[in-house]
């Protein structure tokens, strides 16, 4: 009897042993707050995924840089020491596509229905297959939102940008932005930000609302211009030798699970920077402006210049393709 009740214990045991060790980890990194678009998200596809692969694969993520920087991460991925990320679309230029700093340009989607002609059409597609023979799968785009720009002066026209040091992400295109409206571009790590604002190394910097009320930026700039100058959203990508590597079923209920938190991440997008803006008027710490139409028309005007000055690096094919699908054109403003 005490031999047969042992004899089922270690069985047990084993069993738990033998599942446990077949558990997949998925490393999911990333750079912003929990609270966010992409936070949230990740922390759905995280619970999906485990639901969906009945506890087969388990997602830890890892949010606020926890674990890796901007740059950093992307190594990380190509290496496999992570294998899931969700990087802004801005950090694939560094990387060598450079199409995706399309993205990147001032004004050239007006609104979130023009953009998802791109991200969900073959546009969108043929870009994550770019990033195939650097190691990389694109699963999907998620939105975070339209960038503002915040300084500790009014920033109503261009020559207010005259001199004074912004902090953007490393994009050829972003540095040509400042440019146009007389402005110091300083690539940073988005982890630093925060510092860099409070101690003065830079004046100011763009981001989607959420970002810059979950980082705390109100804190640290007195002025927020609600520009919505430029698109900010991701692409959430997987090491593809992990990814192909994996048993069909389980790749294809993870898929079902990214389909969801998508889904769900693009529903929530604009929600979550209503509600940061809020936070930051609440705070009382940051005086929140709405430019008219005719500031928000001078500024794109001062930035259009960027369009043409960056469509040879960026490809003018695509350039052309985005152009037509959005009705922009930089040359009639
Ligand atoms: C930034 O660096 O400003 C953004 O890419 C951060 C993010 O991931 O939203």
């Amino acid at each position: 009897m005490q031999f047969k009740l042992k004899f089922v214990l270690a069985s047990a045991l084993l069993a738990i042993g033998v599942a446990a060790s077949a558990q997949t980890v998925i490393k999911f990194s990333h750079v912003v707050a929990t609270d966010t678009p992409k936070g949230k998200a990740a922390e759905f596809f995280a619970k999906k995924a485990a639901e969906l692969t009945k506890g087969k694969v388990k997602v830890e993520v890892y949010a606020n840089s926890a674990l890796y920087k901007d740059k950093e991460e992307m190594e990380a991925l190509q290496i496999g020491s992570v294998q899931m990320l969700a990087p802004s679309l801005a950090k694939f230029g560094p990387l060598g596509v450079k199409e995706f700093e399309a993205f990147d340009l001032p004004f050239i989607f007006d609104d979130t229905a023009d953009l998802h002609k791109i991200t969900q059409g073959p546009v969108g597609a043929s870009l994550l297959a770019k990033l195939e023979p650097r190691g990389i799968k694109g699963l999907a785009y998620w939105d975070n939102g339209f960038k503002s720009f915040s300084a500790n002066t009014p920033l109503k026209a261009a020559v207010d940008f005259k001199g004074k040091k912004f902090r953007i992400q490393s994009s050829k295109v972003l540095e040509e932005e400042i440019r146009s409206v007389g402005g110091i571009p300083q690539v940073m790590a988005f982890s630093e930000v925060y510092q860099a604002l409070q101690t003065g190394v830079v004046d100011g910097t763009e981001n989607p609302i959420s970002n810059f009320y979950t980082q705390k930026m109100h804190e640290v700039q007195k002025h927020l211009t609600l520009t919505n100058h430029g698109y900010l959203g991701y692409a959430v990508i997987v090491n593809k030798k992990f990814w192909d590597g994996l048993p069909a079923d389980v790749r294809g209920q993870l898929e079902d699970a990214m389909k969801q938190a998508t889904f769900y991440a693009n529903k929530i997008a604009q929600d979550e920077n209503d509600l940061s803006l809020d936070g930051v008027k609440k705070s009382g710490k940051t005086t929140v402006y709405t430019p008219t139409k005719e500031e928000r028309m001078a500024l794109k005007k001062a930035m259009a210049p960027v369009h043409t000055k960056m469509a040879e690096r960026v490809g003018k094919e695509t350039l052309q393709t985005i152009y037509k699908e959005t009705g922009f054109d930089p040359e009639k403003l």
